[in-house]
């Protein structure tokens, strides 16, 4: 357990007299108040955390390509669908793959782009803002919903980059002797946020726990940690559910269904990130950086399973959009002379973005 020292921040002390009225708060309640809270929350304060000037980049921050890239594939699929068809997209941001990807539709498929809704699941008043100010272009083309719980049902693609990893995330370890998991939770102690293992804080994470065979138990270290997120899982089924004809499908770094748990991440995922650099001390200084922990694809994509859908992809992000360059080449030659080759190497370079980011497809 390390006490981490605080600078003075407003948000450092509603967290910390929240822990003095209920005790230690389990990290998920301590990344949503550092993200999302409605004042002081890292993703409300103005835009300009993504990308090369901000805290992080993402396949989107690289440029157009990613979403040029998106559009050709999401075109074909949506072709496949009669009548008005939507692309419903969550985690938007600032708009700009949604910009990215009705610049390519309206410039190459304008009888789909005729039937088309672009819509986003997006709870924050500010981002929707962001958004709508990207996307003024298409104004009448787009509708917002908080979540999909809240949007029609969908025929067509749901799609996200770069959500499940950003959803918050309850931070458990192995107790070798006890055989079971308990909570890294977040106290108050000597002017600073620490770690502080307790049993049942809130146990909401338990029916998300795979049946692990005893032999793996057997040898995973004490104190082995990892992560859970109840809310990325429920906005997966949620999405699900909403699908009645087309695919869900996300871009995320994270475990996959045969690599969780991770035997080189003894200490979990968890990460924060600020100015490009990955920032030692992820309890300290919440709403002025970033906190993420690696999407859970195997249970993502058991929650969609059991909604209905079927697997179609689990792969790289290196070879979902080589596939779709090597696609585009070959049927649509014309298409592919606007690609910028630099920014494709590095959206697929296996020791950048290409193997560490990963797809999972799903479809009804
Ligand atoms: C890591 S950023 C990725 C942004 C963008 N998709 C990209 O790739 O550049 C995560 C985004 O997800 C948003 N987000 C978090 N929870 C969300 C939710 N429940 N619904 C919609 N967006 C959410 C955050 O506000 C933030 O804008």
């Amino acid at each position: 357990m390390c006490s981490v020292p605080q600078g003075a921040n407003l948000l450092t002390e509603i967290i910390r007299a929240e822990i003095g009225d209920g005790g230690p708060m389990p990290f998920a309640r301590f990344m949503a108040q550092a993200l999302y809270h409605p004042e002081f929350g890292y993703y409300e304060k103005d835009t300009g955390q993504v990308g090369l000037r901000g805290d992080f980049v993402t396949s989107v921050s690289v440029g157009a390509v990613f979403g040029q890239l998106l559009a050709f594939r999401f075109a074909k699929w949506l072709r496949e669908i009669d009548g008005p068809v939507r692309i419903a997209e969550a985690g938007a941001h600032d708009g700009s793959l949604a910009g990215d990807i009705l610049e390519w539709l309206v410039a190459n498929d304008e009888p789909l782009f005729e039937r088309l809704t672009y819509s986003i699941a997006e709870p924050s008043a500010k981002r929707r803002s962001w958004q709508a100010k990207r996307l003024a272009k298409f104004a009448g083309l787009v509708e917002w919903h908080d979540s999909p719980s809240d949007s029609p049902e969908i025929r067509g693609v749901i799609f996200s980059n770069e959500l499940l990893d950003a959803f918050p995330s309850h931070r458990i370890g192995w107790d070798a002797a006890k055989r079971d998991w308990f909570e890294w939770a977040v106290g108050w102690r000597d002017g600073g946020f620490h770690w502080e293992p307790v049993d049942g804080v809130d146990a909401a994470w338990r029916r998300l726990l795979p049946t692990w065979p005893s032999e793996l138990l057997d040898v995973l270290p004490d104190q082995y940690t990892t992560e859970l997120s109840p809310q990325a899982n429920a906005w997966w089924r949620a999405a699900a559910d909403k699908l009645t004809v087309g695919k869900l499908v996300a871009f995320d770094y994270g475990h996959g269904p045969d690599d969780w748990p991770a035997a080189n991440q003894p200490d979990g995922t968890v990460r924060g990130y600020r100015e490009q650099k990955l920032v030692d001390e992820v309890l300290a200084n919440p709403g002025e950086q970033d906190l993420t922990a690696h999407a859970n694809f195997g249970l993502a994509k058991r929650e969609g399973e059991s909604a209905g859908l079927q697997t179609e992809q689990f792969t790289s992000q290196e070879r979902f959009l080589n596939g779709t360059f090597a696609e585009m080449l070959k049927t649509a030659p014309a298409h592919s002379q606007a690609i910028d080759v630099r920014q494709l190497q590095t959206l697929t370079h296996p020791a950048h973005m290409g193997r560490p980011f990963r797809v999972l497809v799903q479809s009804r």
